[in-house]
């Protein structure tokens, strides 16, 4: 399988391209610095240097793809904030999450779709399940609650523009990395190696007629 990864320098990103790589897999994995492309390296990753919050960056992920056909692509990068609604949020704090959970996620869905649709593939988005409006209880993480809101429309609605690829979007529980801390009850291993589980079982199947909104071991959830 060809498989790209978008976000993929630490946690849930480079445990993917370690499981796909194990699998024997080639992955193309993106980061945004010298560290993290280093990291993918020497798990066996083609790599490229993108940073997603940043429209002049990821302008040329689609040349850059030029001919591929990716059997998969997740997009995965992601950042979190856990200020509330008792304080108005700062513009540079909006547009750190916007950007980098929305924007980029937005600037991806054309520049990659269509080299997924060449080889049918699917395209992963991991979300969050803060991002589901029904069963709200506070605002703790507002701005993240917005974004992850805001990336299920935008998947949600672009999918119809690419009918040969599957989108998906992934709650991938709260999980032991960086952003989820070592408070977390699931390992990064069991997160990643459920997701890779549920995406198989999808591909062979008809197409659902709207995109799967699902936890990391393959349950559905509803996006209200
Ligand atoms: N962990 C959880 O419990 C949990 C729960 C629900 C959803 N999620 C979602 O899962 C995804 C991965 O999170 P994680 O837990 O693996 O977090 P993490 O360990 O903090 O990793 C975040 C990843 O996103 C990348 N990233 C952030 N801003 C970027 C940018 N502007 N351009 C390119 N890459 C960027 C980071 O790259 P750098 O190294 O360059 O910063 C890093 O590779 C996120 O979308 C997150 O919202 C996580």
């Amino acid at each position: 399988m060809n498989v790209l990864l978008i976000g993929a320098s630490r946690g849930i990103g480079l445990e993917f391209a370690r499981q796909y790589i194990d699998a024997g897999d080639r992955v193309i994995a993106t980061a945004r610095d010298a560290e993290g492309l280093q990291r993918l390296q020497d798990l066996g990753a083609q790599t490229m240097k993108l940073d997603v919050s940043d429209p002049a960056s990821i302008s040329s992920l689609s040349w850059k793809l030029d001919g591929e056909k990716l059997d998969l692509a997740i997009y995965i990068a992601g950042v979190f904030s856990t200020e509330g609604a008792l304080s108005p949020p700062t513009q540079q704090s909006f547009d750190r999450l916007l950007h980098t959970n929305v924007l980029g996620a937005m600037q991806a869905i054309p520049q990659v779709a269509p080299w997924v649709e060449e080889a049918g593939g699917q395209f992963a988005f991991i979300t969050s399940d803060m991002g589901r409006i029904g069963g709200v209880s506070g605002s703790r993480g507002w701005l993240y609650q917005v974004s992850k809101a805001a990336l299920n429309m935008a998947v949600v609605a672009a999918q119809p523009d690419y009918p040969r690829a599957g989108f998906v979007l992934f709650h991938p529980g709260w999980v032991q990395t960086d952003m989820g801390t070592a408070a977390a009850p699931l390992h990064v291993e069991d997160s990643v190696s459920g997701m890779r589980r549920t995406l198989l079982g999808l591909k062979g199947a008809p197409k659902p007629p709207q995109v799967p909104f699902l936890n990391w071991d393959g349950a559905a959830f509803t996006t209200w």
